[in-house]
């Protein structure tokens, strides 16, 4: 992982701790999981002992997250070639779904969300966490994300500063179970975030 990413990492753990805790069951070892833009693997730490196919554009992230996996102890590791719009997996593929600072940066977010859905078993978890559009009480904040936004996109990957995926989340026929937006302020522009969990 780039520095970046480890100190960002460390910044989320705590909120990522409690989260995973209410994600995933004791008792985990048939579980399938499918972290869905999973990049260099960072959930990886909070993965083990469940079977875990990552999905991902970006064929050049797969040795950080076989990396990752492996100094994490995860022995059971799928890596495929796709995206969150067009997941190529059968409906009610997986026990559980994460989605983590992916939403900022796919094409359509309606569509991802859909095939989450859609390859998440009945009464399977979604869990989410991106950074969002700052709200109303952070007025200067979301000026300036809407200003940087177009070179934000051209430098970052297409990442957008102005999106919020919650309500494209509550209205994908997923129930919410816990949602939270909060704010880490050393962040930046990509300070605002929301975080949660989705039930199928
Ligand atoms: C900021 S990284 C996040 C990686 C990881 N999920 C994390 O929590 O750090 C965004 C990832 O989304 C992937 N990505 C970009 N567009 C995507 C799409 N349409 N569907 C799925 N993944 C996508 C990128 O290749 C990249 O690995």
């Amino acid at each position: 992982m780039s520095q970046f990413e480890e100190e960002y990492e460390e910044l989320v753990g705590p909120i990522k701790i409690e989260l995973f805790k209410e994600f995933l069951p004791a008792e985990r070892s048939s579980l399938s999981v499918l972290d869905v833009g999973a990049g260099t693997l960072p959930n990886a730490q909070y993965l083990q002992e469940t079977n875990v196919t990552a999905v991902d554009p970006n064929p050049e992230m797969w040795p950080y997250a076989r990396a990752n996996a492996a100094r994490h102890g995860l022995t059971s590791l799928n890596l495929v070639n796709g995206v969150a719009e067009a997941l190529p997996f059968p409906d009610s593929s997986f026990d559980r779904v994460i989605c983590t600072l992916v939403l900022c940066s796919v094409a359509d977010v309606q569509a991802a969300v859909r095939e989450m859905h859609r390859v998440l078993k009945p009464g399977g978890k979604l869990l989410f966490l991106e950074h969002v559009a700052a709200g109303k009480e952070q007025a200067l904040l979301r000026l300036s994300q809407e200003l940087l936004n177009p070179l934000q996109r051209a430098l970052a990957d297409g990442c957008n500063l102005t999106r919020d995926p919650l309500d494209q989340i509550a209205n994908g026929s997923f129930k919410l179970e816990r949602e939270k937006h909060f704010s880490i302020p050393s962040l930046g522009l990509i300070g605002p975030h929301v975080g949660g969990i989705a039930l199928r």
